[in-house]
């Protein structure tokens, strides 16, 4: 892509216009502060919008600065992300936290480059967040914006020349609101497989305006049957603790699983996670051969459940809806 400096202004006001009218009212967007900005950015990595929004109010309630978090114990941390999955992201927040508390007496740096060396903060997040909280004039390049710029620019492209056209566009006055309103495009407009290209402010500057469809190579899904056993006396249930050094959910707790017996299912669900789909049996039992804890039903919301644990246990009414 090269455009021509008037173009390129021509560009940002256009995109910056159409960001101020269209884009979404999203609780992290109402101010600048550098810990909330964080917390939605690590919250939003795999995960998407609409599940964001339903957990990012709770979780600041729940830690509202940035001492309050680094002060609180993992599980809390751990039970608060029940349901988000990767987990080692919310892992990561704890130990970033405190290392700011710790070694800079709370305070966020100001730099993409100096943020990136947190836990937990790569490349892309690193530039979120030094171009939201602290209008450091970077670009924030993740999959909805890699995706916008490969069509405005065209052909095939090496990542460097993304970069060089990121770098380019970039409105280095409100390099924040440019970066979300790239964001924004892609995630409402400028969509993966049907791009509304019609609805395009910048449909005049793209290079390839409606043929843009990327084709994305699914990944083969697995199919897998499991069992999980509900084993409750009056006010207990049984649970086990997954292996802290279990590469997937270390230490969070899950319902004992237990081999399937035809004409026993309680009830059955669906669960998908990255490629794999479950279907998911749940049986009662009176009693478990293995091992396993049990654990007060009253404490089950301190406790860092597994997604498929909480879901199971709110079908079987022994926790409630959030
Ligand atoms: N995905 C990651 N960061 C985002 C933001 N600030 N707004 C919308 N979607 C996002």
């Amino acid at each position: 892509m090269q455009l021509t400096q008037p173009e390129v202004n021509d560009f940002r006001r256009t995109l910056l216009a159409w960001y101020g009218e269209n884009q979404r009212p999203l609780p992290w967007r109402r101010d600048r502060d550098p810990y909330r900005i964080w917390v939605s950015e690590i919250m939003l990595q795999q995960t998407r919008v609409a599940a964001v929004l339903y957990r990012y109010e709770r979780f600041l309630e729940r830690f509202p600065s940035l001492e309050r978090l680094a002060s609180a114990r993992v599980n809390s941390l751990l039970a608060e992300w029940s349901g988000l999955g990767y987990y080692r992201r919310a892992r990561h927040l704890h130990g970033a936290a405190r290392i700011l508390v710790r070694e800079r007496q709370g305070v966020f740096p100001q730099t993409a480059s100096e943020l990136a060396r947190l836990p937990g903060i790569g490349a892309y997040t690193a530039a979120a967040i030094a171009s939201m909280a602290f209008a450091e004039p970077v670009p924030a390049i993740d999959g909805n914006v890699e995706r916008v710029l490969r069509r405005i620019i065209g052909k095939r492209q090496r990542r460097r020349d993304l970069r060089d056209a990121a770098e380019q566009i970039l409105d280095r006055s409100r390099p924040g609101d440019f970066n979300q309103a790239l964001m924004e495009l892609g995630a409402t407009v400028c969509l993966p497989s049907r791009p509304r290209c019609p609805a395009c402010p910048i449909r005049g500057f793209c290079s390839t305006r409606g043929c843009g469809e990327l084709r994305q190579l699914k990944p083969r899904r697995r199919k897998r049957n499991i069992t999980y056993a509900i084993v409750q006396r009056q006010h207990e249930i049984i649970l086990v603790k997954r292996d802290p050094g279990s590469r997937l959910l270390p230490g969070m707790w899950e319902l004992p699983e237990v081999d399937n017996e035809k004409g026993k299912t309680w009830f059955s669900l669906r669960h998908s996670i990255t490629t794999t789909d479950f279907t998911v049996y749940v049986v009662r039992l009176a009693g478990l051969p293995g091992g396993g804890r049990w654990i007060k039903m009253s404490s089950l919301d301190m406790l860092p459940l597994t997604g498929l644990a909480r879901k199971i246990l709110r079908v079987a009414g022994i926790i409630q809806s959030l």
